[in-house]
């Protein structure tokens, strides 16, 4: 097994479950400490058993990110835990699925602060840390930033924002020791997320089935291996970049 994190402070949101858990357990096995973030606290202890086991040093934070003051007091904590930060993994996310018609403020303002505010803030926070230790960002977007979805809307919007924060960001410190990239996966399968879907009624099946794409779902440690690299030295051109790990849905 290569230790591409060996000396290395990783932060990962939402790693209790799905993606960001396999991209945490993946670094943890690389050789990096970890700041791992979530705010199911038994999704968290099971994350953070089995990254100590497999030899991390981890900082396990019960922390909701929905708003600017959480998610700078998660990097100060990070960073005073471990010295400093290397890399932040943006990865925690929610959906719901609605008719246009029928989004609620409420649905609105979580998406809002969870999948788009958050990331935004929390690479705030991080940036002046990962320019000290030339480190770099991997935010998590989606295929729905890239082709348009049915009765997603709102999530799609939040997504597509991660792609223009990510490239705006690239740009704005394209002179500077840093780096900012996007993993864009497709339908996952074992993930809180895609078992957890709530479908409003009466929709058409034929539009919502093209998520699904033509090949089988990925799991999450598929995905989570792109993030490792994006990472990892081994992207070092990579910059301002939205990796696809999507089977080839937004090929179609
Ligand atoms: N599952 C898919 O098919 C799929 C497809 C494309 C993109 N994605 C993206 O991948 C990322 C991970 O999704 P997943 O499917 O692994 O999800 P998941 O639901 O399995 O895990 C998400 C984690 O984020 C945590 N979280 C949610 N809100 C939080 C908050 N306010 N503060 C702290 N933690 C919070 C949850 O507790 C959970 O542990 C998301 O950004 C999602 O949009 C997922």
């Amino acid at each position: 097994m290569s230790q591409r994190f060996s000396d290395k402070v990783v932060m990962v949101t939402g790693a209790g479950n799905g993606l960001a858990r396999a991209a945490a357990l993946g670094f943890a096995r690389e050789g990096a400490s970890l700041c791992i973030i979530d705010m199911d606290q038994a999704a968290l202890d099971k994350t953070r058993q089995d990254a100590e086991a497999a030899g991390a040093k981890v900082l396990a934070l019960n922390v909701n990110l929905g708003t600017r003051e959480a998610c700078h007091q998660a990097v100060a904590d990070a960073v005073s835990h471990f010295g400093k930060l290397n890399v932040l993994c943006n990865i925690a996310g929610i959906v719901r699925m609605h008719h246009v018609t029928e989004v609620s403020i409420e649905d609105w303002n979580k998406l809002i602060a969870i999948n788009m505010a958050a990331p935004f803030w929390l690479s705030q926070a991080a940036i002046p840390h990962l320019l000290e230790s030339h480190g770099n960002i991997v935010n998590c977007t989606s295929q729905s930033s890239l082709k348009g979805c049915a009765y997603i809307v709102p999530y799609s919007m939040t997504k597509g924002a991660i792609v223009m924060m990510t490239k705006s960001m690239a740009m704005e410190y394209i002179n500077a020791p840093i780096r900012i990239n996007a993993v864009s996966p497709g339908t996952m399968g074992n993930t809180n997320m895609s078992t957890g879907m709530a479908f409003p009624e009466n929709i058409d099946p034929n539009l919502f089935m093209r998520y699904g794409g033509i090949r089988p779902a990925a799991e999450p440690e598929d995905v989570a291996s792109l993030f490792l690299y994006a990472a990892s030295d081994d992207a070092k051109a990579v910059h301002g970049a939205i990796l696809c790990a999507d089977g080839g849905t937004t090929a179609d």
